[in-house]
């Protein structure tokens, strides 16, 4: 038996924000392009491959974390609610979080990737047949109509350390917005630690060159869609770690003097200069706690793996719901 799927589009990732975006960025003295623009069909497949890499530490930390406690985390969130996942992609983690969780509400995923989140959404369902899923294609950063849902407790879920790749004055303002959201109701976040800067360094630079893949696939996706003309070998993946910030900041940078056309605007690169697509922030259990708490969040609770790679929080609502 196949459980129903209910799917919303409220938001479709329009063409102006990725052509909009790309053009602002790239006007700027440092050129950038947001990383949220990854995810295209390619860029979702490249990035389920990182997940899987030797180097890349936080997927199977934190999945490690969900399975060794969650009856713990189960025990926070009680039983009979929602469960909305920001940014589902493949809906992996989330298994983990069913299986211990009793008679879940309904499970909601989000994502910006419309065929990745229905793949993902058809394939929970099959497996978890008597729990409603709401597949929900939106930006989950910007304004959208989120759907009535059956009144009960609603329970946030933000996992893959997806808040550090926003800076922290938007990690405050989005972690503000999902207390609205969940109306009231607790989320559970993972966030991945600042540590040894040679493990953070491989985990962004790997062997094989999946994440420099990743990186410059963004070229290949503005020459696709906005009518541009990246030589993609003329630029190369950067992925040094910044110590007084504490972030990956990952970067594509010109390997020759070039003019490149967007749609018809041209925009001219020295060699070695670049354009910033990403940050990837590294916080310590305090320092992640202290954000929460400015956000309007009591921090609960916080499991962290026996290396102290990575940290879930199970972060609770301080106002009862309005
Ligand atoms: C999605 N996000 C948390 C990943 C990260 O680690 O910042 C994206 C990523 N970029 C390069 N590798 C993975």
């Amino acid at each position: 038996m196949s459980g129903k799927i209910a799917a919303f589009h409220d938001f479709e990732p329009i063409q102006d924000d990725f052509r909009t975006a790309v053009l602002n960025g790239l006007s700027s003295p440092q050129k950038s392009i947001p990383s949220k623009f990854f995810y295209d069909e390619k860029g979702s497949g490249l990035f389920d491959r990182i997940c899987h890499l030797e180097e890349y530490y936080p997927t199977r930390t934190e999945l490690g974390i969900l399975q060794k406690y969650g009856k713990e985390i189960a025990h926070f969130t009680g039983e009979r609610t929602h469960l909305i996942e920001f940014g589902s992609g493949s809906s992996t983690k989330i298994q983990t979080l069913l299986d211990a969780i009793n008679k879940p509400l309904s499970y909601i995923p989000m994502d910006i990737s419309k065929e990745h989140l229905l793949e993902a959404a058809k394939n929970l369902a099959a497996r978890f047949p008597e729990i409603p899923v709401i597949a929900i294609c939106a930006d989950y950063t910007s304004d959208f109509q989120f759907p009535a849902l059956v009144p009960g407790k609603r329970t946030g879920f933000f996992p893959g350390s997806t808040i550090g790749n926003f800076a922290p004055k938007e990690a405050a303002d989005f972690l503000k917005q999902t207390r609205q959201l969940l109306n009231g109701g607790n989320l559970l976040i993972g966030v991945d630690l600042v540590k040894d800067h040679n493990v953070l360094f491989q985990a962004y630079n790997d062997q094989e060159g999946v994440t420099a893949q990743f990186n410059l696939n963004i070229l290949a996706r503005c020459n696709a869609e906005l009518s541009a003309n990246f030589v993609i070998d003329n630029f190369e993946h950067h992925a040094p770690y910044n110590e007084t910030q504490n972030r990956i900041e990952m970067h594509l940078v010109s390997k020759t003097d070039q003019i490149v056309s967007v749609g018809g605007n041209t925009f001219s690169f020295k060699a070695g200069e670049s354009i910033h697509t990403e940050n990837s922030y590294k916080y310590t259990i305090e320092g992640f706690q202290k954000l929460a708490s400015d956000a309007g969040y009591k921090s609960s609770k916080a499991w962290i793996d026996e290396q102290s790679l990575f940290s879930v929080h199970f972060l609770s609502s301080s106002e009862e719901p309005s």
